[in-house]
């Protein structure tokens, strides 16, 4: 039987939260979920805990750090951060709360259109981003100021970035795994379970990949 960790987590009424939360509670974990909106999230469960807050500027993030396994975000509104970069503000407040937890393991969700710190995109994802996906811009560069932030001033801290390719909210293709090189467009489902996976895995610790199916 898998050990029991804690998750605290960020977007769980999101299209990826809602499977990670579910699947996280499924495998015998408990899920602390911050929601603006706690409505919105469609489940109970004795091992759910669902709290009020809105990043960035979340009230309590001392409490809520307590007694925390791994720290995962799956935040993202689009227009909103086409006027700001409310991920990185929030997540620059976020790494101080965690160091003064004693929490060090953070996986955030960014898009495989997001460009790592000191890398190129392919060519064709350039394109991608420039043209059908222009439209996401403000969370690229949301995104790509996180994974600069992480880089230059957190290396104490376990965070890992996970560049996703999310395509539908349709049933599993596959397993998820992480790859420098290769994205698949995945499903939420496949995503949220890579997440899980991939949070408790120490060699993922300072990378920003993305991921791609297994071959079968
Ligand atoms: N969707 C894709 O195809 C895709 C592809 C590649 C990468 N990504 C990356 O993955 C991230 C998550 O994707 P997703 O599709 O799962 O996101 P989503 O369905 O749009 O959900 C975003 C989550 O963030 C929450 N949120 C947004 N702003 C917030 C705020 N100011 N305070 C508190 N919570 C807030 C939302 O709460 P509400 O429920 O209240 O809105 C929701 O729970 C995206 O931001 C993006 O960077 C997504």
């Amino acid at each position: 039987m898998t050990q029991q960790k804690t998750y605290l987590v960020f977007g769980a009424t999101g299209q990826t939260g809602q499977h990670f939360t579910a699947l996280a509670l499924k495998q015998g974990h408990k899920v602390r979920a911050v929601a603006r909106n706690p409505t919105k999230l469609a489940m109970t469960h004795p091992d759910l805990d669902v709290r009020q807050g809105t990043v960035p500027g979340v009230a309590n993030l001392d409490d809520l750090l307590q007694v925390v396994d791994f720290v995962v975000c799956m935040l993202g509104d689009r227009q909103m951060q086409k006027q700001q970069k409310v991920n990185t503000a929030f997540v620059r407040e976020l790494v101080p709360a965690m160091r003064r937890a004693g929490v060090s393991r953070l996986l955030y969700q960014a898009g495989g259109l997001s460009k790592p710190p000191g890398r190129q995109l392919p060519p064709l994802f350039r394109v991608i981003r420039n043209t059908v996906a222009r439209s996401y811009i403000g969370q690229h560069e949301d995104n790509e100021a996180v994974m600069e932030y992480l880089t230059q001033e957190a290396g104490d801290l376990e965070w890992m970035v996970h560049r996703a390719g999310i395509g539908s909210n349709g049933s599993s293709k596959g397993v998820l795994e992480r790859s420098s090189t290769s994205a698949s467009i995945g499903t939420f489902q496949d995503v949220a379970a890579y997440n899980l996976a991939t949070v408790a895995d120490p060699s993922a610790i300072h990378t920003c990949d993305l991921s791609s199916y297994r071959k079968r």
